[in-house]
């Protein structure tokens, strides 16, 4: 009997505590109070040609170094001659003809069958090739009245086995420089492919901008951009398109700033131009990374309308960066930079009759390109600074008062230099202020509620570049894992949430190459042939897809959520699909069970819909090999007119949407 007594007492204690485990949360969601509209901008992202984001990476040329135009001359080529005559290959520099292209290669045709001359391209990292996939093989050249020759060309996989051939057959004598374009069809599938030149006549011929392009590009755009990476950007549906950086606006000098105006026109007139990321960090240097600028300012602009996204350019302000040489053109001498600027809203909108908008229009699109936003610096700081934003904006918006003008906050999110530049920006009447956050995941959980007291009034945020770091910010450590990823879903509830004030958002830098990258983390990561979205890629994604029109406040014993109990959560409606959206991180190692509540609206229906991340470790990554080991699953959720009730797991995030009537 007391043995009886005990147990029942026992199992009384169990079933109090469990039910107070699961006791379930109340979470209220004010349907009947929508807050904010949300931006069509809200979830946007970066690009910057780092981590051979552009050349060797989104823009598919395949030679690296097509017009000789690299510090050296001959770098990613071999020259194989049999036997070796000194002259047969020579690099020529016609500076005063073509001072945007001034190299090129002279080559002696070999005048017996006992004399071979080859040239071979590495690629970069290789040249990823698909069997059945077609590659158009171009170039340009010169071939005088007394020389005639021909020339053939092998994709060769790692081994030297030969995966495609061709034959120009004879060329015809051309005393201007003329292009030519054959096609190759690959047999095989190779990563680190190379491309192999030999050259068969008699005479010399001058041989220049060596090009091998795949023919499945984005939309199938000759010399355009990859199509799989691409991809995987529609597929988020950004809201808007930065470019083209981050610190390659600002060039390690003035020198080697970006500029756009050299990015346009004939790709073959664009002036190539060292990567400064090629030397920025020691511990990854990349001394073969430059910019060819075939992906120029208006493949950039056309990507942006191509993907639904706002552009958002950002220029230099007359400043090189702070962190090296700090270079400043004096005020006096700053007119060109503004000049550029000005002419970039007539390249993007100017009618076609005005001189860029007719180059516009001779690039092949008449139609202006729709440009609202304008970006002066990238984190650039100090009073020097603030001076030339003033100029800018003053000559910007006098000539196009629709002009967003969009302000860096500098490098950090707080101290002094950010209070400097906020509040000079505010002063100033810039529209949008751009933030910078590459902090730890502890900085992200504990900063959800960074803009809930920002001003309402005055100057909107653009969270133009973070992430979190899981060692620390440029460590080659860091790793796009799951705990970094869950900390930016709990820090964009709080973006989320504010919406009102944060206008635009997107995670940087946006992809890497494997084999050639120089920051850590990024969203995407590819190789030659395959991409793959990061968890911290599912989780840009899904915020955006489910991006919603306005904000509706979702809270806890009247407390909005964000990081009490490790519990993060915003809400939104879709005024379209007419569905409440939820949105919520549950960052303990232990699950939640919660229910739903909704005033103002009921619900329809008694199946919902959720994209959730769970039952995965916070040191869990997506790789080549496994490249959606970390990636949401969508389940039902069961409705009732009550209320949905809702267990989070562990370490999970989920988007939870409910019809409403
Ligand atoms: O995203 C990488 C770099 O980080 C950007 O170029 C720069 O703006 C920031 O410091």
């Amino acid at each position: 009997m007391r043995l009886m007594n005990i147990t029942l007492i026992g199992c009384g204690l169990a079933l109090g505590l469990s039910l107070h485990a699961q006791a379930p949360k109340v979470l209220s969601i004010a349907a009947d109070k929508p807050g904010a509209a949300i931006q069509p901008t809200m979830w946007g992202v970066f690009f910057e040609d780092i981590n051979l984001g552009a050349d060797g990476g989104v823009y598919a040329e395949m030679v690296k170094n097509r017009s000789f135009e690299f510090y050296k001359p001959l770098m990613g080529w071999k020259v194989r001659q049999q036997p070796f005559r000194e002259g047969a290959v020579m690099v020529v520099n016609e500076r005063t003809a073509n001072p945007a292209n001034p190299r090129y290669l002279k080559v002696q045709f070999p005048d017996s069958v006992y004399h071979s001359i080859t040239l071979s391209n590495e690629g970069f990292r290789g040249m990823g090739v698909k069997a059945g996939n077609r590659y158009f093989f171009s170039f340009m050249y010169r071939l005088p009245v007394q020389a005639q020759g021909a020339l053939e060309v092998r994709l060769l996989d790692a081994g030297g086995k030969v995966l495609a051939t061709l034959n120009t057959g004879k060329l015809q004598v051309a005393s201007q420089w003329q292009k030519v374009e054959y096609t190759l069809s690959a047999t095989g599938t190779e990563p680190k492919a190379s491309l192999e030149i030999s050259f068969k006549g008699k005479g010399s011929i001058d041989i220049d901008f060596i090009s091998l392009f795949p023919e499945d590009t984005w939309k199938g755009r000759k010399g355009g951009l990859r199509a799989d990476m691409i991809q995987l950007l529609a597929d988020m549906k950004p809201g808007f398109l930065r470019f083209p950086g981050g610190c390659i606006v600002e060039g390690h000098d003035l020198n080697n700033r970006y500029q756009w105006k050299k990015t346009v026109g004939p790709v073959e007139q664009r002036e190539l131009l060292i990567n400064r990321w090629n030397f920025e960090f020691g511990h990854r240097t990349t001394p073969d990374y430059f910019q060819s600028f075939g992906l120029g300012f208006f493949e950039y602009f056309q990507l942006a309308e191509d993907i639904g996204a706002a552009p958002l350019p950002i220029l230099n302000c007359g400043m090189a960066c702070q962190y090296n040489t700090a270079e400043l053109v004096p005020m006096a001498d700053l007119q060109p930079y503004i000049q550029d600027a000005l002419d970039l809203v007539e390249f993007a909108n100017g009618d076609t009759g005005t001189t860029w908008g007719k180059l516009r229009a001779s690039m092949g699109h008449p139609a202006p390109f729709g440009l609202r936003y304008l970006g002066v610096g990238n984190e650039n700081w100090g009073p020097q600074y603030l001076e030339r934003m003033a100029a800018f904006k003053q000559a910007i918006q006098q000539e196009y008062p629709y002009i967003q003008i969009v302000g860096s906050a500098g490098t950090d999110p707080d101290g002094d230099r950010f209070d400097l530049l906020n509040a000079g920006l505010r002063a100033m009447g810039v529209e949008i202020i751009d933030e910078h956050y590459y902090r730890r995941p502890e900085w992200f959980f504990s900063n959800a509620a960074r803009y809930d007291n920002y001003p309402a009034q005055g100057a909107k945020i653009l969270a133009g570049e973070y992430a979190a770091q899981s060692d620390r910010p440029a460590s080659p450590n860091n790793k796009n894992n799951w705990h970094t990823a869950l900390s930016e879903a709990a820090f964009m509830t709080g973006l989320e949430r504010n919406a009102g004030v944060v206008h635009m958002a997107s995670y940087a830098p946006l992809f890497a190459h494997v084999d050639g990258w120089q920051w850590s983390p990024d969203l995407i990561w590819v190789d030659n042939l395959k991409s793959y979205g990061t968890p911290n890629y599912h989780v840009q994604k899904l915020f955006s897809l489910h991006k919603g029109h306005s904000v509706l406040p979702i809270s806890h014993r009247g407390l909005s959520l964000s990081g009490a109990d490790s519990l993060y959560a915003s809400c939104v409606y879709d005024s379209v699909q007419k569905e409440v959206v939820v949105k919520l991180v549950n960052a303990k190692e232990v699950s939640d069970t919660f229910r739903l509540e909704l005033s103002g609206m009921r619900i329809s229906g008694t199946v919902g819909k959720a994209w959730v991340i769970e039952n995965v470790q916070l040191d869990w990554v997506n790789s080549i090999e496994q490249p959606e080991k970390v990636a949401p699953q969508q389940k039902p959720v069961v409705l009732t007119a009550r209320g949905v009730s809702y267990t989070a797991a562990p370490r999970s995030f989920q988007v939870i949407r409910i019809p409403v009537k």
